[in-house]
């Protein structure tokens, strides 16, 4: 008999694509077939977002394609992921074709709910939570990369800061046990991978259940115990987004600086630099405390790369709640910056409070900050020149087809001049060249 081809395209962060993987594990080991291409599926899954409007609407905006592209073949569509959870059963009235709504705990069980799809029931929907026995493994088939891997370590968040949806979409945060974690990352080194990003709304809440396998690390906290038992496995390089600047614990720098596999880079998300929208975001912390993180990280052994998130625009933002986030960016000295424009959404606290900074307000403010920080990523990128860096090659430059594109340990992108097969190993590169987004180098050894 055919198997039923299933295609699944995946929008939003990191723990979105791990649970596309996860998908695609689950529905290969029941018998489905995964393609690669929407045009062949029969059944077409959107794994969505919800974290700003323009997130959300892509998802719509991608069923009326495909219904236009595929006219002539029938098909399914399935709706996952947090617009699934938000948004519910009133998705099956976007299309005709939509005939599942999975939750974002649903993951393990889309075999059994496409199998009801499958025998005629319509309209099938699941946002219950996740069962107990159900497992967070991945198949390495299954995998973005064939070198970097996304491994989650806590899902959900506890933190409701008054503009996010993901502790609505996301539920309460559940961690993973540490031996699961360390079991996962032995198996991944075994497959060849080089790089493990561990993954979560928030990494340093992490908080397994007693007696998960933590027993044997130090550390002052689960997260940097589990970052001394993920460094022992020995892998080459471990990487973990993101920290929430309050729980971020000085032990987390101490146990970077102790393990060279423990990658330099840091993504600290501040938000704003105004300590009065701090607090109507509910963040927890102020600018100082929030520098204070930022001087620990500075005073590390290495020379660690720092970067965050900036919001502008939030209800009730004045120029001079704008120019305290300029000023914290300029002291910051970031490596780079996700620059957000305030996004509405439905059912968080802050939706209460009346959007005021209008559109054109909040294009200016973003473009205020990104030109202060290309002129800051410009400076620190210069002064890489003449340096050595360890780079993960991962495949050819999607811009110059010649070149072989990687990253750093620092998570900074760099380019070498290069027609051999360097794909998938790791090496020594002097960097000779910096642009704002990105580094040029040469391999050590070709060195003038
Ligand atoms: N857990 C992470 C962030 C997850 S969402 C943290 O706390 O840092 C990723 C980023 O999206 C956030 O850091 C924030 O900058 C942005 N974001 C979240 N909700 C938003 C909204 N309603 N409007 C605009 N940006 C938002
Ligand atoms: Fe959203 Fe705040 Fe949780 Fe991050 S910590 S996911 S911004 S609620
Ligand atoms: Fe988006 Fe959900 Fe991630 S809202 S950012 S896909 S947790």
């Amino acid at each position: 008999m055919k198997k039923t081809n299933v295609y699944i395209e995946t929008f939003g962060c990191q723990m979105n694509v791990a649970d596309t993987e996860r998908a695609a594990t689950r529905l290969r080991s029941a018998g489905y077939m995964v393609v690669n291409c929407a045009d062949i599926a029969d059944i077409v899954l959107f794994n969505t977002c919800s974290v700003r409007a323009r997130a959300e609407q892509k998802v719509f905006t991608r069923v009326g394609e495909l219904n236009k592209i595929r006219r002539s073949k029938s098909f399914i569509v399935g709706i996952m992921g947090c617009v699934a959870q938000l948004e519910g059963e009133s998705l099956f009235n976007i299309s005709k074709s939509v005939g599942l709504v999975a939750g974002t705990q649903a993951t393990d069980r889309l075999p059994q709910l496409l199998e009801r799809v499958l025998t005629g029931e319509n309209n099938v929907i699941d946002l219950a939570e996740r069962q107990s026995g159900e497992e967070w493994n991945v198949s390495t088939a299954e995998r973005h990369s064939p070198y970097v891997a996304f491994v989650p370590i806590i899902e959900g968040c506890n933190k409701f800061c008054t503009y996010c949806i993901v502790p609505y979409s996301r539920g309460r945060e559940r961690s993973r046990p540490a031996s699961d974690i360390v079991k996962e990352v032995i198996k991944l080194k075994a497959a060849g991978y080089h790089e493990i990003h561990l993954i979560g709304q928030n990494v340093n809440s992490y908080r397994p259940k007693t007696g998960e396998g933590l027993e044997l690390f130090s550390g002052a906290t689960f997260f940097s115990k589990l970052l001394r038992a993920v460094a022992a496995t020995g892998v080459a390089r471990i990487k973990f987004t993101t920290s929430f600047p309050r729980d971020f614990h000085s032990d987390i720098v101490t146990a970077m600086d102790e393990h060279e596999n423990l990658c330099n880079w840091i993504h600290l998300p501040v938000q704003s630099g105004s300590d009065r929208i701090l607090r109507l975001m509910k963040r927890g912390y102020n600018s100082s405390n929030y520098m204070r993180r930022v001087e620990e990280i500075r005073s590390g052994r290495r020379r660690y790369a720092l970067t965050s998130d900036i919001i502008v625009g939030f209800p009730g933002e004045t120029a001079e709640d704008f120019n305290s986030t300029l000023k914290l960016i300029e002291r910051c000295q970031y490596d780079s910056l996700y620059i957000f424009k305030y996004s509405v959404r439905r059912g968080t606290p802050a939706a209460n409070l009346t959007d005021d900074v209008s559109i054109v307000e909040k294009s200016e403010r973003f473009i205020m900050i990104e030109k202060l920080q290309k002129k800051i990523q410009a400076q620190i990128n210069n002064s890489y020149v003449g340096e050595t860096v360890s780079v993960l090659f991962e495949g050819k430059s999607a811009k110059s087809g010649n070149d072989m594109t990687g990253h750093t340990t620092c998570n900074k992108v760099i380019n070498i001049k290069d027609t051999s097969n360097l794909e998938g190993t790791i090496n020594n590169v002097v960097v000779t060249d910096a642009k704002v987004n990105s580094l040029y180098g040469v391999l050590v050894e070709n060195c003038p």
